[in-house]
C-alpha cells in the first residue's frame, strides 16, 4: 500500500442498499471515496454522510461511455489516482407484479438495458481503471458485484440479468489476468439473497422465513455481509487473491 496517503476508492451504485454499505465500510477502513450514482445530489449526500473526510459524490449513468470517462477524470482531478474500484451499480428489470419475463417474452429493450448497465457499465469503469494502470500499483484493487443468479441460473431474476452478471464474472477474470503484472487484483463478490432494494422487487419481507429455509445459515443476508467480503478483498490480507468469485450467500449455493 502507499505509505502516508489514504487510498482512493471509486464506488459505482454507491447510493444503493448494498452500495451505501460498501461506502460506509470502505470509508471506515480509511479509504477516501468517490461515490458514483445516477443522481448527483444523492451521491453528494451519501458522500457527506460517510466517516472520515474528503469523500465526494458524482452523478453519472454507468452505461454512458462519455459520462464514465468524464466522471473518472473528475474523481481523479479531485482525489488523485484511483487505487480501488468497486462496481455495484446494477438493475434487475421485472414485470410490475415482480415476476420475471421468460426468455420467450423478453423484450429486446429489457435485454439491452440490463446488459448496458450491469455488463457494459462494469466494463466501462474497468476499462477506465485499467487504462490508467501503466506501472506497478501497490494496493490496487478491483471488486465487481456479480450475483448468485449468474451461478445458479437465478430463481428471482430474469435471464437478461443472469447473463449480465455472468458477463461480470468473466470480465473480472480477464481483468485479473491483465492487471496481475502490476500487482493489482480483481475479484468478484456474488451475493445471494440480500436484504436490499433489488431483492425486495421480488420478495416481500413476509416471505423471508420461507426463503431463509432454503439457506443453510438460516437467514437472508445483509448489505454489511457483502461489505465485509469487499473490505477483505481490498485489504492487504487479500493481496494474493485474484480472479476469484467470493460467494456471500449463507451457503445457498456451494461450489
Ligand atoms: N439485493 C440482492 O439480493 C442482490 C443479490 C445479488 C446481487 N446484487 C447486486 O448488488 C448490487 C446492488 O443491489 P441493491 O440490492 O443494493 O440494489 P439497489 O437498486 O439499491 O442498488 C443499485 C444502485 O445502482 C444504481 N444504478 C442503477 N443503474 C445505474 C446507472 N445506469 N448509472 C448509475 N447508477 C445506477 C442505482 O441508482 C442504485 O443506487 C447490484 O449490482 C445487484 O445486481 C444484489
Amino acid at each position: 500500500m502507499r505509505a502516508g496517503k489514504p487510498r482512493v476508492g471509486l464506488i459505482t451504485g454507491g447510493c444503493g442498499g448494498i452500495g451505501a454499505a460498501l461506502c460506509r465500510r470502505l470509508a471506515a477502513d480509511g479509504l477516501t471515496l468517490a461515490v458514483i450514482d445516477r443522481d448527483t445530489a444523492s451521491a453528494e449526500a451519501l458522500a457527506g454522510s460517510l466517516p472520515g473526510s474528503g469523500h465526494i459524490g458524482l452523478g453519472a449513468d454507468v452505461a454512458d461511455e462519455a459520462a464514465v470517462e468524464t466522471t473518472f477524470q473528475a474523481a481523479e482531478a479531485r482525489l488523485g489516482p484511483v487505487d480501488v474500484l468497486v462496481t455495484a451499480a446494477g438493475v434487475l428489470m421485472l414485470r410490475p407484479d415482480g415476476s420475471r419475463n421468460p426468455i420467450a417474452e423478453t423484450p429486446l429493450v429489457e435485454w439491452q438495458r440490463t446488459m448496458d448497465i450491469n455488463a457494459q457499465g462494469t466494463f466501462l469503469f474497468a476499462r477506465a481503471y485499467a487504462s490508467r494502470i501503466t506501472a506497478p500499483r501497490p494496493g490496487g484493487r478491483v471488486v465487481t458485484i456479480s450475483s448468485v443468479a449468474a451461478q445458479l441460473g437465478g430463481y428471482r431474476s430474469s435471464s437478461a440479468y443472469i447473463a449480465s452478471k455472468a458477463a461480470v464474472i468473466g470480465l473480472t477474470k480477464g481483468l485479473a489476468r491483465e492487471l496481475a503484472p502490476f500487482g493489482v487484483t480483481a475479484n468478484s463478490v456474488a451475493p445471494g439473497l440480500i436484504d436490499a432494494p433489488m431483492l425486495r422487487l421480488s420478495l416481500d419481507p413476509a416471505q423471508d422465513a420461507q426463503a431463509a429455509a432454503n439457506i443453510p445459515l438460516g437467514r437472508i443476508g445483509t448489505p454489511e455481509d457483502v461489505a465485509g467480503a469487499v473490505s477483505y478483498l481490498v485489504s492487504d490480507d487479500a493481496s494474493y487473491v485474484t480472479g476469484n468469485t467470493i460467494d456471500v450467500n449463507g451457503g445457498y449455493r456451494m461450489q
